[in-house]
C-alpha cells in the first residue's frame, strides 16, 4: 500500500469584491447583522459578463496546483471534481476541467457533496492512490454561487453566506508511509436532505413544467437553509469528524498543529477551537474575506494557509467539514 501527499496547492478567486454594505443596497440586511451572526465582512461574486465559471475558476486554481506540484498536465492520471454549482446539469465539471487543461483522456468523476465536498473528494482519490491505481490525482472544489442565489430581502438568510471561488491540490503517491494522508472518515445522514437543499430544476421537478408554470414566486430554484437546524447540527458532527480521525491514529487534541474547519460560519468554527482548546494559530478561518465557497473552501483556507507559512513539514493538519445531505467528515494529514 500506498500513502498519498499533498505536492501542490492554488486557489483562485474572482476580483470582484461584494461587501455587506454593497448586500444591503440589494435587500434589507446589513453589516452589523451579518459580522455578528457569520463573521463574514466581504465575499467574491462573478461579476455579469465575466469569463469564470466553476469550471473556469477550477481550471485556473488546477494550474497553479500542477505547477507548483513540479508537474505537468500529462502526469496527472485522474480528476475528482467537487461543487455543488457545476456548470451543466450534466456533464459534469470534472471532464470540462480534462478539455480546459488540454489533459490526456484521463478519467474524471464529480462529487456532489456541498460543503463536505473536498473532504469526500480528497478521500477519493486517497483511494486510487493507495491502492497503486494511480500516481498523481488532481483534487478540485469549485463553486458558482452567485448567480443562483436570491438577491432580494427573501432570500436573506441564505445570500449573505455565500461566496464564489475555487481550489486544488495534486495528490501524490508516496512510498513513506508516515507522511501524507492518515486516514479519512465520511458520513451521511439523508432525513435531513431538505434541511439545505435547491429542489428543482430536477427530473422531479422538470424544465418544461417550470417554464409552464412561470411563477415568480416559486422559491424552489433558490437554494433553501433551515439555518438554526443546520448550526446545531454541524458544531456537533465537526466535532465527531475530528474527535474520529484522530482516535483512529492514536492522537489528541494537543497534537493537532492546523484545524482547516470547512468556512461555514466563523462562530461554528470558533465552536469547534474552544471545544478542543486550540490556540489562535492552530486553527485557520478566512470566511471573513471569502464567505462560504462549500466544496471550494476547505482547499482555499488550506492553500492560503500553506502560502503565509502556517503549515511546515511534519505538522498534523486536519481538515473537516460538515453540509448539506447532511454529510460530513474528515481528513488527517501528516505534512
Ligand atoms: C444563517 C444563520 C447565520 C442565521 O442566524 P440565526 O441566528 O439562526 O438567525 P435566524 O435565521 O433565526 O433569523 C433571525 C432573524 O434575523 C433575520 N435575518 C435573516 N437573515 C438576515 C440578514 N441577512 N440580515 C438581517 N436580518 C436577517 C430573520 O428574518 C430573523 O428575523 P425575525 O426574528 O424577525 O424573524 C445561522 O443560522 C447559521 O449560520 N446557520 C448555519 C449555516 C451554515 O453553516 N450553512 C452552511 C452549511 S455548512
Amino acid at each position: 500500500m500506498y500513502n498519498s501527499k499533498i505536492t501542490g496547492l492554488g486557489f483562485y478567486v474572482p476580483e470582484n469584491v461584494v461587501t455587506n454594505e454593497d448586500l444591503s443596497k440589494m435587500m434589507d440586511t446589513n453589516d452589523e447583522w451579518i459580522q455578528e451572526r457569520t463573521g463574514i465582512k466581504e465575499r467574491r461574486w462573478i461579476k455579469e459578463g465575466s469569463e469564470d465559471t466553476t469550471a473556469v475558476m477550477g481550471a485556473k486554481a488546477s494550474r497553479i496546483a500542477i505547477e507548483r506540484a513540479g508537474l505537468t498536465k500529462d502526469d496527472i492520471d485522474f480528476i475528482v471534481f467537487a461543487t455543488l454549482s457545476p456548470d451543466y446539469y450534466f456533464p459534469g465539471g470534472g471532464v470540462q476541467l480534462q478539455e480546459m487543461l488540454d489533459m490526456r483522456t484521463v478519467g474524471a468523476v464529480d462529487i456532489r457533496n456541498q460543503c463536505s465536498g473536498f473532504i469526500y473528494a480528497m478521500s477519493v482519490a486517497d483511494q486510487f492512490i493507495k491502492t497503486g491505481m494511480y500516481k498523481n490525482i488532481l483534487v478540485v472544489g469549485s463553486e458558482f454561487h452567485s448567480g443562483g442565489l436570491d438577491k432580494s430581502t427573501r432570500g436573506r438568510g441564505v445570500t449573505v453566506i455565500f461566496g464564489d471561488g475555487a481550489g486544488a491540490a495534486v495528490l501524490s503517491r508516496t512510498e513513506d508511509n508516515t507522511k501524507g494522508i492518515l486516514s479519512s472518515h465520511l458520513h451521511s445522514e439523508g432525513k435531513h436532505a431538505k434541511e439545505l437543499i435547491v429542489e428543482s430544476p430536477s427530473i422531479m421537478h422538470w424544465v418544461p413544467a417550470l417554464i409552464a408554470e412561470n411563477d415568480e414566486n416559486d422559491e424552489s430554484y433558490y437554494p433553501y437553509m433551515n439555518g438554526t437546524f443546520v448550526f446545531k447540527n454541524a458544531v456537533v458532527r465537526f466535532s465527531e469528524a475530528i474527535i474520529e480521525g484522530l482516535q483512529t491514529n492514536n492522537l489528541e487534541a494537543t497534537d493537532i498543529d492546523m484545524l482547516i474547519p470547512h468556512q461555514a460560519n466563523l462562530r461554528i468554527s470558533q465552536f469547534v477551537q474552544k471545544k478542543f482548546k486550540l490556540n489562535d494559530d492552530q486553527i485557520y478561518n478566512n470566511i471573513m474575506k471569502y464567505g462560504n465557497t462549500t466544496a471550494a473552501s476547505v482547499i482555499i483556507a488550506l492553500t492560503e494557509a500553506w502560502e503565509l507559512g502556517k503549515i511546515k513539514d511534519n505538522d498534523l493538519v486536519v481538515l473537516a467539514a460538515f453540509g448539506s445531505g447532511f454529510t460530513w467528515g474528515s481528513v488527517i494529514i501528516r505534512w
